[in-house]
């Protein structure tokens, strides 16, 4: 397609059509658990961050702040320190490995499980698991780590905003040839006061969100399938489900 699919009017997308360079970018990123050793310059990831400054924000409150770590013995001891507590939650949690024994560990996992359900979701806490036993890095070795703040007197959601921001940034990454992963184990650094202290972080601010950002090693990017879902359809006075998705259905 041509670069007319940008320009803001009239322009027609037909059915079919190939994706624009921005639908590609969008279809193609992957995140990337491997990283070349190289460092990122310093100019790209400020160009970078100009996408995350312009994403979209309730109120336009722009409720968000970047803390930007390079420095690998840093990026090493928070490594270290999301390891700690990955092995700290794994050992009161893990019902069927813990020593406190089957029947106290299962019920102490219940009740955690119900006050931070999405937390401790199946998926993240496969993964604090796997990070527990050194099978998974926390932050994938990569050279550059994004920090995310929340400005806790945003409007509205202000989580909402730091998830445009961050995918602003992730997308803008991606455009040019670098990978990212967004790692939502950073919020264990906000146990305790060492990073919040070490990293000046203080009221309103708090960590939301991570992203980490290199050179991929391989070529991890590429278009995977994503669930096939229905999109209720309003228009002239009748819904309809419209499928979304899916090897059969052309866009
Ligand atoms: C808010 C958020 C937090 C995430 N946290 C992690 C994380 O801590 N570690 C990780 O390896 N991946 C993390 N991911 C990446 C997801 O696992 C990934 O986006 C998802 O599996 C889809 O795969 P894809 O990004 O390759 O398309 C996170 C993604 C988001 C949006």
């Amino acid at each position: 397609m041509d670069e007319t699919a940008v320009v803001a009017g009239e322009t027609e997308v037909a059915t079919g059509a190939d994706w624009n360079p921005v639908e590609r970018v969008i279809l193609e990123r992957r995140s990337v658990r491997k990283y070349k050793d190289r460092q990122v310059p310093e100019n790209v990831v400020r160009r970078i961050l100009e996408a995350g400054r312009f994403a979209p924000s309730a109120g336009n409150a722009q409720p968000w702040k970047f803390i930007v770590i390079r420095d690998r013995a840093m990026l090493d001891e928070m490594e270290r320190d999301v390891v700690r507590l990955c092995k700290v939650f794994k050992f009161f949690l893990d019902w069927r490995t813990s020593p406190l024994g089957r029947s106290a560990t299962w019920l102490m996992a219940q009740t955690f499980i119900r006050i931070k359900r999405n937390q401790l979701h199946p998926i993240p806490f496969g993964a604090i698991t796997l990070i527990a036993e050194g099978k998974l890095r926390a932050f994938h070795g990569a050279p550059t780590l994004i920090l995310l703040l929340e400005d806790r007197r945003g409007v509205s959601r202000p989580q909402v905003d730091i998830g445009c921001c961050g995918e602003n940034i992730v997308l803008a990454a991606q455009s040019m040839g670098l990978g990212t992963c967004w790692v939502g184990f950073v919020e264990l650094l906000k146990y305790g006061l060492k990073w919040r202290k070490r990293l000046g972080i203080e009221f309103p601010y708090r960590i939301c969100e991570g992203i980490c950002l290199g050179y991929p090693v391989g070529n991890p990017q590429g278009m995977i399938e994503r669930e096939v879902m229905d999109v209720d359809w309003y228009e002239d006075g009748a819904m309809r489900k419209v499928r979304q998705g899916g090897d059969d259905v052309t866009v």
